[in-house]
């Protein structure tokens, strides 16, 4: 098969990593791609927001399969181009990327349905946003409605960061004049990953993200500053839970609109007490969460795919094995403010894959035949473990090899599992 991957962060180059495990694929293109990717794989300069030009390119090139990384161009609808084309495509519609676009539209499914999720409210009018927020409980949490890369969320513990969120929101900051706003979700988080196509849901699996810079969870919110896989708290009854009480019904609900999911849900939980509820939902893989799930998943995470694109998903199983996978992520000094650029990076050759550890690129490039910096996550050092201690362990003996003057990460990737 030929394989076409649209994107060019650490996310894209995990899944390339994995389909290049799996002898159906004869060549892969990634576009745009990034200095990593470029190792094993073609680098395609293709505008991925851009269908048309997608498209064309796929059926010249007799691609058989496309994988859509990121959602920005599912929310545009790059995913029913390809398919109008005539090609096989992981990546729902642009209807169905609502679920991640529309935090209100999100809400309207999940109570047509009864899906636990936190109570809210919904806003275009500033002084009755402000009017509710004014005796709301706190902390109470405020979302632009839209896509913000995670940061358009504020859990505000006072009045005054509440109305500071509000303002912020309602003054342009995200590029919309809705905002949502959420009673508080006590508990812990986790991200649990399935491919649905139409009614048919298959788990593949749970992790933890690091949303916050800082060590103990503290700072400013990140993309995600690293991951593990599987996340402890999503025991069997509590993914049997999540899939009988919030996904199965919610996908059922898209289908009977006309509108079904296909591609992966990346179903944001809080769980308190054993009990999930629905922070939010994504349409395609997490990232840093893709790096461990790719880790652990291998070469069948093609296959897997493939059968979600084609309808197939009933038949398809996953093959676990008993591990565990940690992703440290290595960000730029000032990272997720105002960050150096163009800093060299050395030591990669002195991470050994043969130790199961990998390491995925994110915002890379090679220039005047060095590898340099060029975005705020750069590097994600992913490691395989029998147990979470061992895969911990080797992500970060490979992290102290890296020789990048200006990078810096968390120590405590997967604290609280530890
Ligand atoms: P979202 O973009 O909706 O996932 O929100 C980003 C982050 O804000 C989540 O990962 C949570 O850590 C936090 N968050 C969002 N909604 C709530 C809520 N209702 N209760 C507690 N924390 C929340
Ligand atoms: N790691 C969180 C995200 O990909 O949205």
């Amino acid at each position: 098969m030929n394989i076409l991957i649209l994107g060019s962060g650490g996310r894209e180059h995990a899944l390339a990593w994995a389909v290049l495990q799996n002898p159906k694929c004869d060549r892969l293109v990634v576009a745009p791609g990034n200095a990593g990717i470029a190792e094993l794989a073609e680098c395609a300069a293709l505008d991925i927001l851009d269908g048309a030009a997608v498209a064309e390119w796929a059926c010249e090139e007799s691609i058989d399969f496309v994988i859509v990384g990121p959602e920005a161009p599912l929310v545009l609808g790059v995913a029913d181009t390809l398919r109008d084309a005539g090609l096989t495509v992981l990546g729902p519609s642009v209807a169905a990327a609502r679920l991640e676009a529309s935090k209100a539209f999100t809400k309207e499914i999940c109570a047509a349905v009864g899906a636990p999720t936190a109570a809210h409210a919904r806003f275009d009018d500033p002084d009755a946003a402000r009017a509710y927020v004014a005796d709301h409980p706190l902390p109470v949490v405020v979302k632009a409605d839209g896509l913000a890369a995670g940061k358009g969320v504020t859990v505000a513990e006072t009045r005054e960061a509440a109305e500071a969120a509000l303002a912020d929101i309602f003054d342009g900051a995200h590029g919309t004049a809705e905002v949502v706003i959420e009673a508080f979700l006590q508990g812990e988080e986790a991200s649990f990953f399935c491919l649905v196509d139409g009614e048919d849901v298959l788990s593949l699996g749970s992790a933890q993200d690091h949303k916050r810079v800082g060590e103990g969870d503290t700072g400013p919110n990140t993309g995600g500053m690293g991951a593990y896989s599987p996340a402890p708290v999503m025991t069997p009854e509590v993914e049997r839970r999540a899939l009988d009480e919030i996904v199965r019904p919610t996908m059922a609900e898209m289908a009977r609109r006309g509108t079904p999911m296909r591609g992966v849900l990346f179903v944001g939980l809080m769980i308190a007490e054993g009990r999930p509820s629905l922070v939010e939902y994504n349409v395609r893989f997490g990232d840093p969460e893709c790096q461990c799930l790719m880790m652990r998943l291998g070469g069948q995470a093609l296959d897997l795919m493939l059968a979600c694109a084609e309808g197939r998903l009933g038949e398809a199983r996953v093959r676990w094995a008993d591990d565990h996978a940690l992703c440290v992520v290595m960000a730029a000094e000032g990272y997720p403010g105002p960050y150096a650029k163009g800093g060299a990076i050395g030591g990669l050759d002195a991470v050994a894959p043969d130790d199961g550890t990998t390491v995925f690129h994110a915002g890379t490039a090679m220039q005047d035949g060095r590898l340099v910096a060029t975005g705020g996550r750069v590097l994600g050092v992913t490691a395989r473990g029998e147990t979470l201690r061992t895969a911990r362990d080797r992500a970060y003996a490979a992290v102290d090899r890296i020789d990048w003057v200006d990078g810096f990460c968390r120590r405590d990737i997967g604290w609280r599992a530890l």
